[in-house]
């Protein structure tokens, strides 16, 4: 599958997301905790954009309702049984390089 660049890690700053789409479809890019990782960008409540919305201890919180979703596995903080779907990232030369499914 295509590694696809949606940005630059020096736009990114530590503890942040951002919203990037492809397509149709969105994506969360966070940093958190020095990593950087992929997330739909679309919230299981009702949809609400995960790439809009903040990183707090790891998870990024919805901008809607406020239900986080944990950056590396997507898991709901409260129930670990909802998931958001995650994606491989890599960094290569200051790039994020997204692998679309
Ligand atoms: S839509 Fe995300 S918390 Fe409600």
């Amino acid at each position: 599958m295509p590694f696809v660049r949606v940005g630059s890690v020096s736009d990114l700053p530590p503890e942040s997301v951002r919203e990037v789409a492809i397509g149709e479809n969105l994506y969360a890019i966070c940093h958190a905790g020095g990593k950087i990782t992929a997330l739909s960008g679309v919230c299981l409540h009702r949809g609400g954009p995960l790439g809009q919305g903040q990183v707090r201890d790891g998870y990024v919180i919805c901008p809607w309702h406020a239900w986080g979703f944990h950056c590396e596995t997507g898991e709901n903080d409260y129930d670990s049984s909802k998931k958001v779907t995650t994606y491989p990232v890599k960094v290569e030369g200051g790039d994020i390089l997204l692998q679309l499914p």
